[in-house]
């Protein structure tokens, strides 16, 4: 089964997969439909995929019969897809069950069923490592089992180890062995019925760990609109939901940010038909019966309102700022969301390179995202120019525009304005930062590149800020011999161990030259050291065009030939014929490249989209949005492009797009 990533946000991916019965988009929910007793049309809501349970129609003669007979589409009447369970979750609540891996693998295959479930064993939560142990070769076993056994069926492996995460990843690596089609995460159920955020965080991330980026993954049983989104930043694909019926018979309505009982409302909680169409005393009044129907119509609506709402989040690169706000909604899903600040790295693997939106900052947890490590460490490449520096306070983005006016009217010296580590010199050369919450420290040159330019946090401080701040600046001036700093800097972040400058002060002009801008953007989007191998060292020979409108750099060139073009909507270099060849011989492998193999190079050469299947290798730091240099085995460069997925997608997918290339015209001079 192809699984095909249209989108991505974090480790969220808006995909599309095909079954038998037709395409379902993820990330999606699976309402639990029972075969038995089904009372709500779920078709109704826009569900595209259904799960129903297998065991309870082989255990029911009636079922059983009508199951073989017509399918599973017709029992539950549901035309599109079907996922089955297989009794493995009755297993884990009643200790036994009266059929065997392999006859209910070719049970679900004769009902027709779209994807099914080899009977894995579902260890709960904190049970002694040899349990876990145990059941997981079991587990193993059967999965390796139901991939031999299965024909036309599209198949579940499911992953366990308890809430060992060593052992999650052990059995996510293994299972992934027999090529299965989705992957879900099993027995969690209990650690979300505890709210054990924290836990299920790290066995899911655990579990991601081992599990390829190609395939769907289903977090068995979450079906709480609340951990949504939390669970798709992860890299969660598809939930199912049966706690829509649970909790309607309790008389509870779900809400993306937690659940209301019945008893305590006074309005209706949302604009869902249900509670448009009707008031709390009609409720009330209805019998059980008829209101948990309503209740339970509510509970699907309000569930399927939030998948799109995160589908929408991850289009427009917003998905963590959601996140952020659903784990504020209770203080165990904000150890959910903390917990995952553990996995910054994992979760930076995955994450675009730039995006549509900009980064709002809603806590300090928003530190922990993506952007800000991958700025910190990429901040790494540019090289001092001076061994001065100073640290000036943020005003209006861009920077550099603002700080310019601001600084000759504001900062004049004649005040005691700056602070020093106690060198005082001539600051008249100088390398001119700013130091703003959520990047930290923001070289002038680069504050029109994603996300510097692209960025709001609030202007009352808080402790963690402060604290990321001043650890920013301390890193940040060891590269310097003389640091000055603006006594706004001082006080916002409660700096030590800077004095008070009370004499007049030579300042630079806070400015920086397009030249010199350049240069920064391509040490810090391409590695240090680009920036010379593509303009050099003499301003002169570089021609620069800039947007008449908003007069930002467009285009550079070298005696009429383009080196490269910035993007306008997040002020990356684009790289052009030039350009592409000077950093493909500046650049060792594999940095930026995408090797590919010996049948793809004229279609490389041509200009045409490389494909997943053709991709040899790649440079690891590649990310969704990055620019790369296409090349064959012997680093022969065909073509220059922009990756469309993160490297370890691309190793990872043996179908669909990877690069959208460019050609290169005269590669042989
Ligand atoms: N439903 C909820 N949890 C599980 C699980 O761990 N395994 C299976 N097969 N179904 C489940
Ligand atoms: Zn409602």
């Amino acid at each position: 089964m192809d699984f095909e990533i249209k989108y991505k946000d974090a480790m969220a991916r808006i995909g599309t997969f095909k079954t038998p019965h037709g395409t379902v988009t993820t990330p999606n929910l699976m309402p639990v439909v029972h075969p038995g007793k089904q009372t709500l049309d779920v078709k109704k809501f826009g569900a595209e995929i259904v799960i129903t349970n297998s065991y309870i129609i082989y255990k029911n003669e009636k079922l059983k019969e009508k199951a073989l007979k017509d399918g599973v589409h017709e029992l539950i009447d549901f035309p599109g897809t079907i996922e089955t369970d297989s009794g493995s979750f009755q297993l884990s609540v009643y200790g036994d069950i009266d059929i065997n891996n392999e006859e209910v693998i070719k049970f679900q295959e004769a009902i027709g069923t779209d994807i099914g479930t080899s009977l894995d064993i579902p260890t709960a939560p904190y049970v002694k490592r040899e349990e876990a142990e145990n059941d997981l070769e079991i587990t193993i076993e059967r999965a390796e089992e139901a991939s031999k056994v299965r024909k036309n069926l599209l198949l579940n492996s499911v992953v366990q180890g308890s809430t060992f995460t060593d052992l999650r990843e052990y059995c996510a690596k293994q299972i992934s062995e027999f090529d299965a089609d989705i992957y879900p995460i099993g027995a969690v159920v209990p650690l979300m019925e505890m709210y054990r955020y924290a836990d299920l965080v790290d066995v899911v991330m655990y579990s991601m760990r081992g599990l390829p980026e190609n395939k769907p993954r289903h977090l068995m049983g979450a079906g709480h609109p609340m951990v949504f989104a939390l669970a798709v930043a992860m890299g969660c694909d598809l939930f199912d939901s049966a706690a829509y019926i649970l909790y309607a018979n309790k008389d509870r309505f779900m809400m993306p940010d937690g659940t209301l009982k019945l008893e305590n409302l006074i309005e209706m909680p949302c604009s869902c038909k249900v509670c448009t169409e009707h008031t709390v005393d009609e409720l009330k009044q209805m019998n059980q019966e008829e209101r948990a129907k309503l209740i339970a119509e509510h509970n699907l609506h309000i569930s399927f309102a939030e998948i799109r709402r995160i589908r929408q989040a991850i289009v427009d690169g917003e998905l963590m700022k959601l996140v952020e706000l659903r784990c504020r909604s209770h203080p165990f899903l904000l150890d959910g969301l903390r917990r995952l600040q553990e996995y910054k790295e994992d979760m930076e693997k995955l994450t675009p390179s730039s995006k549509k939106s900009a980064f709002f900052y809603t806590g300090y947890e928003s530190l922990a995202r993506s952007e800000v490590s991958r700025h910190l460490n990429k901040i790494k490449n540019l090289e001092p120019k001076s061994k001065n520096l100073i640290i000036l306070p943020h005003t209006s983005k861009p920077y550099a525009k603002h700080v310019n006016r601001e600084y000759i009217k504001k900062y004049t010296p004649k005040i005691p304005s700056f602070y020093s580590n106690g060198k005082n010199t001539d600051y008249g050369d100088s390398d001119i930062v700013i130091a703003d919450v959520p990047f930290g420290i923001i070289p002038l040159g680069l504050d029109e590149f994603y996300p510097l330019a692209q960025n709001e946090s609030p202007t009352i401080l808080d402790e963690n800020s402060k604290q990321f701040i001043r650890q920013q600046i301390k890193e940040y001036a060891q590269n310097y011999e003389n640091v000055l700093i603006h006594r706004k800097i001082i006080s916002n972040f409660d700096i030590k161990d800077y004095d008070l400058i009370e004499e007049e002060l030579l300042l630079p002009e806070a400015k920086i030259s397009d030249f010199d801008r350049l240069k920064d953007i391509a040490d810090y989007q391409f590695g240090k050291g680009s920036g010379e191998a593509l303009f050099g060292n003499d301003s002169e020979k570089i021609k620069i065009e800039k947007s008449r409108k908003t007069g930002k750099i467009r285009h550079v060139y070298e005696n009429d030939e383009n080196i490269v073009n910035m993007r306008a909507s997040d002020g990356f270099l684009v790289l052009s014929d030039l350009g592409a060849k000077r950093l493909h011989n500046f650049l060792p492998s594999p940095n930026m490249r995408v090797v590919v193999s010996e049948d793809s190079e004229p279609f490389a050469l041509k200009g045409k989209s490389v494909f997943n299947k053709f991709v040899l290798d790649c440079d690891e730091k590649i990310r969704r949005n990055d620019e790369v240099l296409i090349v064959n085995k012997d680093d022969k460069l065909l073509a220059c492009g922009k990756s469309l997925l993160s490297s370890y997608e691309i190793k990872d997918f043996n179908t669909g797009q990877a690069i959208k290339t460019r050609k290169i015209n005269n590669l042989s001079e």
